[in-house]
């Protein structure tokens, strides 16, 4: 159930019995550590009111599209590219229908007809509505539209009848919830990932770190993600948001780098090190600021940890990926970089020439033993992607020779 943790959820509430369902539904999905965020249509709050649901969701609820202080709050746009998942439970006849038509005449239709997210249908009505041919149809291109149905189930129903279209139990929708996001190359897989830059103090107000923005370790984390893995990130400090799903352990010198990644690297199958981590750090950190009463001023460095060779000297080696950022000879220095650390993959990238450190483009050589890919420069985001789909491949050739 952990790839619930950290998503965005939108829990929609169509009018039926089974909205008293929704309660628990959504109270579950906050222990599993999901943001939710309700939105009620006109006759979902005749059976449960959204006090309840603001309660359980620890949000306000967003009942209607021209409500001024819940679209002030956010509108119906940006509720549609906030979530990661739409969630209809219960739909009613009523609303398939008007989905399946493109309605948008209340701000849940709306939402659902606005967002890229993935949209799930729990249906519930009475077993007549659900067997209706025009039911049917309408279900029938909700699917064609790539809208997931979740169920109904058959059984006893509030209306005294027994058959096809009580809404499914709690359980079973978060099961489709999680399953929806364990598909993929790395589905169940753990994966543990360093990104960003590290700091080593120099006094209390001075430091010695260096300009990575950490933009390509969250594209990867972001990827390996929707690739169905299971994300640890250990970062150091950047400007960025913890992506969705990740579950992110903000760190500042190489030690705690280090001492986070030990302490997460036991059972992880896939470690990644993406972080430009400081190579030296000052032997001594002054207590007080440093005044400039010399004219020339020494400082002592010593080696930092190499959090890398750590975690490929354990003797539960997870497959490990290193990242080798060269001015030059990228490739003899890469393989040999690969070689000393005991990796089973490394990413290589020429830096400057606006490729590399805090530039949204990268470009990779990627290197394995007895092989070698090319990933042209592109948006971090889409040689993220590309970088996952081979450590993927290599990871499951790997574990199955
Ligand atoms: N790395 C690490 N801990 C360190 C230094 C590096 O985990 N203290 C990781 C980086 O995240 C990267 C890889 O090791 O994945 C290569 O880093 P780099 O600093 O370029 O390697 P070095 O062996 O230190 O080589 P160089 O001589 O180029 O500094």
């Amino acid at each position: 159930m952990a790839r619930v943790n950290g998503r965005r959820i939108i829990v929609g509430v169509t009018g039926g019995i089974a909205a008293y369902k929704s309660a628990e539904l959504v109270r579950r999905l906050r222990r599993k550590g999901a943001e939710v965020r309700v939105v009620m249509t006109a006759s979902a709050v005749e059976f449960i009111t959204p006090l309840t649901m603001q309660a359980l969701s620890g949000n306000p609820v967003h009942t209607s599209l021209l409500d001024s202080s819940a679209e002030a709050a956010m509108g119906h746009i940006e509720l549609a590219r906030w979530a990661d998942a739409v969630l209809v439970a219960p739909a009613s006849a009523n609303f398939l229908a008007r989905m399946a038509h493109g309605l948008a005449d209340d701000l849940l239709a709306t939402l659902c007809l606005a967002t890229e997210a993935v949209v799930f249908v729990a249906p519930a009505m009475n077993r007549v509505m659900w067997a209706h041919p025009a039911t049917q149809h309408n279900c029938q291109v909700l699917e064609q539209c790539g809208v997931k149905l979740l169920g109904p189930a058959d059984g006893e129903q509030a209306c005294g009848e027994t058959g096809a279209g009580r809404m499914l139990e709690v359980e079973q929708l978060l099961d489709a919830l999680s399953n929806h996001w364990q598909q993929g190359p790395l589905a169940g897989c753990r994966l543990l990932l360093t990104a960003g830059p590290t700091r080593e103090a120099i006094d209390p107000v001075r430091y010695i770190s260096n300009h990575s923005s950490g933009k390509m370790g969250y594209a990867v984390a972001e990827a390996a993600v929707d690739a169905g893995a299971e994300v640890v990130l250990v970062s150091g400090p950047t400007a960025l948001a913890c992506p969705s799903g990740v579950e992110c352990l903000a760190v500042e010198t190489t030690a705690e780098m280090s001492e986070a990644v030990k302490a997460r690297a036991e059972n992880c199958q896939i470690f990644i090190a993406t972080a430009a981590v400081a190579d030296y750090r000052p032997a001594a950190v002054q207590a007080k600021k440093i005044k400039k009463d010399t004219a020339v001023l020494l400082l002592s460095l010593e080696r930092t940890e190499d959090v890398l060779s750590q975690v490929a000297a354990r003797p539960d080696k997870p497959f490990c990926v290193g990242f080798a950022a060269e001015t030059n000879d990228l490739e003899k220095y890469a393989q040999d970089k690969m070689q000393r650390k005991g990796l089973d993959m490394i990413a290589a990238n020429l830096v400057g020439d606006g490729l590399g450190f805090n530039a949204p483009d990268n470009a990779l050589t990627v290197l394995w033993s007895g092989g070698k890919q090319e990933i042209p420069r592109a948006d971090k985001g889409i040689v993220a992607r590309a970088l996952i789909t081979l450590i993927a491949e290599r990871y499951h050739a790997q574990s199955s020779s």
